[in-house]
């Protein structure tokens, strides 16, 4: 048997903007997806949501995959089993770390000798199979881990602070609020173009601020990326309400991470104030997850 695991992600700067090739920075953190395989009869695939064969409805991205490497390199069957600490939907790369793991554990069972370039690129033509369209960048970074800037694919210093994730439990489709974006942009050009490139230039500030290890700079500009964010449309009143209980709890600086419209914010915290903001999500109705970021981007368990 083979376990691979896959990180979740932040964004520190840029959803959205991104997708007008503006800057962002993603970092990996460390709550994982863990993939077990072996050799079967059949194809056998387990996870909290049941166990099935190859099945599209329940198990998009895992199918996708078994299909993809079958046809690169012929074999029986396998059983797969999926535990998450990842949630699902939530603008974390549920799927992409599901994508990247398995993908992983493929490599690893059959021996295809994939290294990490490969498994990111196969992970994202499957993310853009099953969605339609996806960003580079949650496969690039769940398979790689640490700090990382798009679309230049540097690696940068990571902040040396937690990271505590609010869920609002909210649900929200990704491609409906980049839809809504795009026509906001349509109608305003003159007006949501300068807002998606100043995103764009606070994500290259932080990239010095991260250099200089600035983080009361880097929770400010966060902030002010939330704001941008705001004045694009992509809030909620619940995240909206995390992000400001948040702060008043002492965050260094607090957004939306992903889509929005539900989903998670994120917050850059100090050591002294975990208690504090965790509580401060709860009592605004958030589940809080701490964490902080990982180096360890998809691996061998
Ligand atoms: C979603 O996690 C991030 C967005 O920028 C969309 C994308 O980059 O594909 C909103």
């Amino acid at each position: 048997m083979i376990t691979c695991s896959a990180p979740a992600k932040v964004y520190l700067f840029g959803e959205h903007a991104v997708v007008y090739n503006e800057s962002a920075i993603c970092c990996a953190i460390s709550i994982r997806t863990r993939v077990n395989i072996e050799y079967s009869e059949n194809i056998v695939i387990n996870s909290s949501l049941g166990t099935t064969g190859i099945d599209y409805e329940i198990h998009p991205y895992v199918s996708a995959v078994v299909e993809k490497i079958r046809k690169k390199s012929p074999y029986r069957g396998v059983s797969i089993s999926i535990e998450s600490d990842i949630p699902v939907g939530s603008g974390l790369g549920s799927s992409a770390a599901v994508v990247v793991a398995t993908i992983c554990a493929f490599n690893n069972l059959l021996k295809l000798g994939m290294d990490k370039e490969s498994i990111a690129s196969l992970g994202h033509s499957i993310e853009k199979e099953i969605q339609g369209s996806a960003s580079a960048a949650d496969t690039y970074v769940s398979t790689m881990g640490g700090t990382i800037s798009i679309p230049m694919r540097q690696h940068l210093k990571n902040p040396r602070c937690n990271l505590v994730i609010g869920n609002t439990n909210v649900f929200s489709s990704t491609g409906q609020l980049v839809a809504k974006v795009a026509s906001l942009k349509t109608i305003y050009p003159e007006v949501i173009t300068p807002i998606l490139s100043t995103i764009g230039k606070a994500s290259l500030r932080g990239e010095s601020l991260l250099e200089n290890e600035d983080y009361r700079a880097l929770g400010e500009l966060m902030d002010v990326n939330q704001g941008l964010l705001e004045a694009i449309g992509v809030s909620c009143n619940e995240l909206s309400r995390l992000i400001h209980s948040s702060r008043a709890a002492g965050a260094l600086g607090a957004k939306i991470t992903g889509a929005g419209g539900g989903g998670c914010m994120v917050a850059l915290v100090g050591n002294e104030n975990i208690d504090a903001i965790s509580r401060a999500i709860k009592n605004a109705g958030g589940v809080p997850i701490v964490t902080g970021v990982t180096d360890s981007g998809v691996r061998v368990d």
